[in-house]
């Protein structure tokens, strides 16, 4: 029956499959292909396999074309060889003629060709890479059985003519070619060709130029009108940043063609930017997909992005930029002096690639690939002749920042918060693209890094959960791949604890102090940090407080029950060792705690004028506002001119003469920017701000710098750099008198706490499963408050496979009420118990009754 409804080899579709260099290079890899060849045979499909070069065999080509002695020549050659006959022997291909014979070719062109080999050569030598790695590859698949023909690329792609054709980077039409699809069908179903190599005009080899394959498997897809086009590469997909800057970035499951091809142009480098322009042209649906996990869902991306949603989809960067200012004021009204300036880039032979005007002035940035390969005389020429129509100013070493998404400009007002990340640093350009897929700033390399991770966390971490485009983070799919960080995961060695402690109650939270001590003795161990005072608000748990005062802490208050809790708990503590730093309080509680003997920190010169009688005489610290804000979200950033707290430096005058007459005297000084700061600078450039104050203050002995020490929010993320932020602290300080104080809450207590909650129900509605627990928002606010992450596991099965996507709810009556969005999850079951991580601070003690729901209560593990 099945051979029935067969079809015939010309009406059948084709799947053209693309391996690229570290997808060919193994035997195990070369299994998956056969595979997945199988896969699509079995399906009714023809196919054709287009491979790369063995990873590394292009550069040594490279190199061996460019040499100038015969010896380095031999030498290269041998590794070649060395690296073919491995991979035959792994695939336990003993004899393969087909390979000896083109490496004989090789050895024979290798042997004729000049030293070094003119451009020509170079792409015929350079082809070999490929020839060689199909050879082999047609041998493998028949072995297994796959019946594979052995196709020449050359015979199916052929190079447009053009003047001055430079036979390493040519261009093919993509023209639909029945003949083709007809002649391949003929002679078989399964087929193995080179990517990066065609015909050019006069029968020569000529290459694609840097990403040849991705475009050959994509101009081949369109020749034959495949309907699906796959790139098996070594990574699991597009993502929403770069993994390695962004551990968190999250796969993008689908893409349209325009998202992904703008992705790929302002620096995603898993595709090649100009496959997807045939796959568009011909509407022909592309995976990305990971040759090491074939099963894995991959990125898909088809047309589908028209009527999508705006969204942030990406935060790309692109290194190397040069910069290039041209300021005239001959340009004011006057026609074509773009039209002159950019006939020199083109007779130089500089492609533009972000432009942006004023009256006076035009910025444009240079193509990084191009401009990487420039050597500098060329480029002297160029702005020698540059500088006769304008001045011209150079800036090289930028780099690029693109948000991407549709319809980026409907969207300006939400990534206006996000773009607060940039108000500190020099933008030398902004642009947004004509077709409104991206929205570009250019800034100085030192500090791309950290600008992509806060826009990610601003733009797509904290909206990404419950979006279907978004998938697992690069974390997430690597679990196991990366050591988890190290002060983190205690919880993990402690599960059958865990549950035991927890007993019937149906939810609770739990500390373990001995995270909070080695959380404490990494602060005290600071060499710039005189003195660490323990943030109350983050957790007041009477245990926590002497816990920490037994390592030598003193406490921060914001309240007065703040102060008094901590003088009731902690038994020995002197009045002196807590700071009461108030905002808005009423006025009896600056008095009772000035009474008490608690040093207050004043943040409004309105009290010292308007309650004479509380602060006349007496010592303060004063809170500054140092302008610049940090935090992990915009609610808990609180410097800068929309923070109610501290007081503004332009208003520092006016206070001396009130401190003066009021006989107040200020021995410290205060600022605290904001919470969940990951980036360890920050306390240098805060520090630096104070002390060009500090002069003002002569009695000053003390900074207190606040807290604000962020801690790995996601798994994987690095832990806090306390040795930098050390660091930048003693270059600042160098010879000042002052004692620096820290104060932080977080840091001190979020990883030693857990939140546990059983399962109460399950449901699947829409496009959710729904994992109920015990308790939500009224225990833990966070999430709901700023999207906060919390990784989120089941105790009862943390050795089995997460791999149910889940959004894990508590019972309060509000949407909102969503502890995890999007998580991976073993299938659970009423009764499990649910973990939530990192809520030792800011949980209990934002705890609410709502819905007259008891808050989970809390317990200890000392060990
Ligand atoms: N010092 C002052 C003056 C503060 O205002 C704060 C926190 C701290 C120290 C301690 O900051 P930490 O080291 O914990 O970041 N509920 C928010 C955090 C609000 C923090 C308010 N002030 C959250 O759950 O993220």
């Amino acid at each position: 029956m099945r051979e029935m409804n067969m079809q015939s080899s010309t009406e059948r579709q084709w799947v053209v499959m693309k391996f690229g260099g570290t997808s060919v290079s193994s035997a195990e890899r070369w299994a998956t292909i056969a595979g997945q060849v199988r896969h699509q045979r079995d399906n009714d499909r023809n196919v054709l396999v287009v491979v790369s070069a063995l990873s590394g065999i292009t550069d040594l080509l490279t190199r061996l074309a460019d040499a100038h002695e015969q010896a380095s020549r031999d030498a290269l050659l041998e590794e070649i060889h060395q690296r073919h006959r491995q991979l035959l022997s792994d695939l336990k291909l003993t004899t393969c003629p087909d390979f000896e014979q083109r490496w004989q070719e090789l050895c024979a062109l290798a042997a004729s060709t000049a030293l070094p080999a003119a451009a020509e050569q170079k792409a015929a030598l350079l082809a070999y890479g490929e020839l060689l790695s199909s050879t082999l590859g047609a041998a493998t698949l028949n072995q297994a059985g796959m019946d594979t023909v052995w196709q020449d690329a050359r015979e199916m792609l052929h190079a447009s003519a053009a003047p001055n054709l430079n036979p390493l980077s040519v261009r093919c039409d993509d023209n639909a070619d029945p003949q083709l699809s007809a002649r391949l069908a003929e002679q078989g179903r399964a087929h193995i060709t080179q990517g990066f190599i065609v015909r050019g005009p006069d029968g020569q080899t000529c290459l694609l130029g840097r990403g040849g394959s991705d475009t050959s498997a994509a101009l081949l897809a369109a020749r034959l009108q495949a309907s699906l086009l796959q790139i098996w590469t070594d990574v699991p997909g597009m993502f929403s940043a770069d993994p390695r800057v962004v551990p968190d970035a999250r796969l993008l499951q689908n893409l349209g063609y325009r998202e992904a091809q703008e992705l790929a142009s302002m620096g995603a480098k898993v595709l090649h930017p100009p496959s997807i322009q045939p796959a568009r042209r011909h509407g022909i649906t592309v995976f990305i997909k990971d040759t090491s996990r074939p099963q894995a869902a991959g990125t898909c991306i088809t047309a589908g992005d028209r009527e999508a949603e705006a969204q942030v989809k990406g935060v790309v960067s692109r290194k190397g930029i040069t910069l290039i200012n041209m300021e005239t004021a001959a340009m004011w009204h006057q026609a074509g002096f773009l039209g002159d300036a950019f006939m020199v880039f083109k007779r130089h032979g500089f492609s533009v690639d972000l432009v942006s005007t004023s009256e006076s002035t035009v910025s444009v940035t240079l193509d990084p690939e191009a401009s990487t390969q420039t050597d500098a005389a060329r480029m002297q020429a160029f702005l020698d002749e540059l500088a006769t129509l304008c001045r011209v100013d150079v800036r090289s070493n930028c780099v690029s920042i693109s948000l991407v998404g549709n319809a980026i400009r409907t969207i300006l007002g939400r990534l206006s918060a996000a773009l607060d990340v940039f108000q500190d640093r020099h933008v030398h350009m902004v642009t947004q693209s004509a077709n409104d897929l991206n929205l570009t700033l250019v800034v100085d390399a030192e500090h791309a890094e950290s600008l992509v991770r806060k826009l990610h966390q601003l733009l797509i971490s904290s909206q990404a959960d419950g979006r279907l485009e978004f998938g697992p983070s690069w974390h997430e799919l690597n679990r196991d791949a990366k050591a988890p960080s190290a002060s983190a995961a205690w919880w993990k060695y402690q599960s059958a604890s865990l549950v035991d402690l927890l007993g019937p109650r149906d939810c609770a939270y739990v500390y373990h102090l001995p995270t909070v001590q080695q959380a404490a003795r990494r602060l005290r161990r600071l060499q710039s940090i005189d003195r660490v005072l323990y943030s109350v608000k983050a957790n007041d748990h009477p245990d926590i407080l002497r816990a920490l005062a037994a390592e030598g802490l003193g406490f921060e208050c914001v309240s007065l029950n703040e102060v008094n809790h901590v003088l009731a708990e902690v038994e020995g503590i002197q009045p002196a060792d807590i700071l009461f730093t108030p905002n808005f309080a009423p006025q009896e509680e600056y008095q009772q705690a000035l009474g008490l003997g608690v040093r207050v920190t004043v943040d409004n010169s309105w009290v010292l004028h308007q309650w004479p009688d509380c602060f006349a005489g007496r010592e303060v610290f004063l809170r500054l506002d140092l302008e610049k804000g940090h935090g992990h979200h915009r609610k808990v950033i609180t410097s800068g001119k929309s923070s109610k707290f501290g007081i503004a430096l332009e208003d520092l005058d006016e206070l001396a003469t009130l401190l003066a007459d009021r006989n107040i005297r200020v021995t410290g000084l205060h600022a605290h920017t904001g919470s969940g700061v990951d980036d360890a600078e920050v306390w240098g450039q805060q520090l630096q701000r104070i002390l060009s104050v500090l002069p003002r203050f002569p009695e000053v002995r003390v900074i207190d710098l606040g807290g604000g020490l962020g801690i790995p929010e996601r798994p994987g993320q690095p832990d806090f750099n306390l040795q930098r932020m050390d660091e930048v602290l003693l270059q600042e300080l160098k010879q000042h008198p002052v004692k620096l104080w820290l104060e932080p809450g977080r840091y001190l207590v979020a990883e030693s706490g857990v939140l546990l909650a059983r399962v109460t129900q399950l449901k699947d509605k829409g496009q959710y499963h729904y994992v109920g627990v015990a308790t939500g928002m009224n225990s833990l606010i966070r999430p709901a408050l700023y999207g906060a992450f919390h990784e989120i596991v089941n105790l009862n099965r943390l050795q089995d496979e997460a791999k149910i996507n889940c959004r894990i709810v508590g019972p309060i009556c509000e949407s909102g009420d969503v502890l995890g969005e999007s998580r991976l999850m073993p299938r659970c079951q009423a009764g499990d118990v649910i973990l939530v991580a990192n809520t030792g601070a800011y949980g209990r003690v934002m705890a609410s009754h709502y819905n007259r729901r008891i808050p989970a209560e809390e317990l200890l593990l000392d060990a």
